[in-house]
């Protein structure tokens, strides 16, 4: 079957307006040391600041196994503008922290701070053998670690921040009314399980601090519609670790695929209308439509998420590893759920091979 092509303006039209321009994110004026960016009530006892606000995203990025640990602090007594539950505006002085670690030891721990033209400053701090954590160069830090899997952690340059969190409407990926939802999928990924005193939605209107959240969101807590749990995980997994760059509002709008979840339901997700038998634009995996219905293996998406060469994969930066659990899911979603109810899969119901077996299939 042909796939059909499918347009980006047909994506952008039926999505809200564009978002506003912020101003290009800086890089000077970062503190030379993580102890001086407000993080720690007492660095050298590693006592986080009780201000600082713990949070845990439902559908969490792939980061090659590493651990992770976030806090956000709003200045005393600013509120989110949430009146586009897809975007939120913070105010001016909100920062943002997250904790890499491997094998229990920190590694870098990133940093967002918006300022007060809009912009927001974006820094990572690299920690030292003798437990300092001072600001990494502007290129970034290759092989600063060692995965589980032996691959080497790369602190990542400015460049690569602003890739992911610069290339759409919001700067700010993992803290929004979607990801923050109290009704947490069991199925997502990585799921991390919120850290004591961590702040979900439900918290933050409890504390006022979001200001014109729409009503039906206070009532019901926001969940991905779905036709099945698998389903409702596999498009959340692509929300949180895929939708920073593909939507239609970036850069890469024109090429007419948004993997974004928005928090009120479509008749039929962009994550499927821009997917689904549509023509890919690009040949590098060998396969020519984004999904295949049932085959995965035809699958352009899949064979990038399941590829770690530097042309194929996906995402293009971030991670060298495999993530075997997404491979796995976004595997079975494809092969099962996406047929039409009572359509047989030509594949039996095993789970995919792991990442020897597609090592050696490139
Ligand atoms: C491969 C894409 C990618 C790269 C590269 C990346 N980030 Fe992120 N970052 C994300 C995503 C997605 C989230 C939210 C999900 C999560 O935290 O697991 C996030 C979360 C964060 C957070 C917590 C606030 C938020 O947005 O949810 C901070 C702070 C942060 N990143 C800073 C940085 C900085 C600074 C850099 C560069 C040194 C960087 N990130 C590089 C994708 C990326
Ligand atoms: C840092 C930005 C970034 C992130 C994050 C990212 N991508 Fe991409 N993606 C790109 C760019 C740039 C292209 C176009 C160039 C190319 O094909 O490599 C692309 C192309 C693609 C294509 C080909 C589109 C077509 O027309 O067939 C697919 C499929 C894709 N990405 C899937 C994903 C998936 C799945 C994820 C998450 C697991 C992801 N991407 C995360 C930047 C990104």
């Amino acid at each position: 079957m042909t796939p059909r092509r499918c347009l980006a303006l047909a994506v952008a039209a039926a999505l809200p307006a564009a978002c506003a321009p912020a101003p290009e994110p800086a890089a000077a004026g970062a503190p030379a040391r993580l102890a001086e960016t407000g993080l720690y009530a007492d660095f050298a006892a590693r006592t986080i600041d009780p201000a600082n606000l713990p949070f845990a995203p439902q559908y969490p990025l792939w980061s090659d196994g590493a651990t992770k640990r976030r806090w956000v602090r709003l200045p005393t007594g600013r509120t989110i503008d949430a009146s586009d539950p897809d975007a939120w505006v913070f105010p001016t002085g909100t920062r943002f922290w997250k904790e890499f670690s491997l094998a229990g030891q920190p590694i870098e721990t990133r940093y967002l701070e918006r300022r007060a033209d809009g912009s927001w400053l974006m820094a990572t701090y690299a920690w030292t053998p003798d437990g300092d954590a001072v600001l990494a160069p502007e290129r970034g830090i290759r092989a600063a670690a060692r995965t589980a899997a032996g691959a080497p952690f790369d602190i990542p340059s400015r460049n690569d921040c602003r890739a992911c969190h610069d290339s759409g409407c919001n700067v700010v990926l993992g803290f929004g009314a979607l990801q923050l939802s109290s009704d947490r999928d069991p199925l997502a990924p990585h799921a991390e399980a919120p850290p004591p005193g961590a702040v979900d939605l439900d918290v933050l209107v409890a504390r006022g601090l979001l200001v014109g959240l729409p009503a039906a969101l206070v009532a019901q807590a926001p969940r991905i519609a779905a036709r099945t749990p698998r389903e409702r995980a596999a498009l959340g997994y692509l929300h949180g670790n895929c939708a920073g760059c593909h939507n239609s509002h970036g850069p890469l709008a024109s090429l007419g695929m948004s993997l974004t979840q928005p928090v009120a339901a479509e008749a039929e997700p962009a994550a499927l209308r821009t997917t689904l038998g549509c023509a890919s634009r690009f040949c590098t995996s060998g396969a020519d439509t984004r999904i295949v219905a049932g085959d995965p293996h035809a699958s352009v998406l899949f064979r990038r998420l399941a590829a770690r060469d530097p042309l194929t994969q996906m995402p293009p930066l971030g991670s060298q590893v495999l993530d075997d659990d997404a491979i796995e899911l976004i595997a079975a979603w494809i092969r099962e759920d996406l047929l039409p109810v009572g359509a047989a899969s030509a594949e039996p119901l095993t789970t995919f091979p792991r990442r020897s077996a597609m090592e050696s299939q490139r």
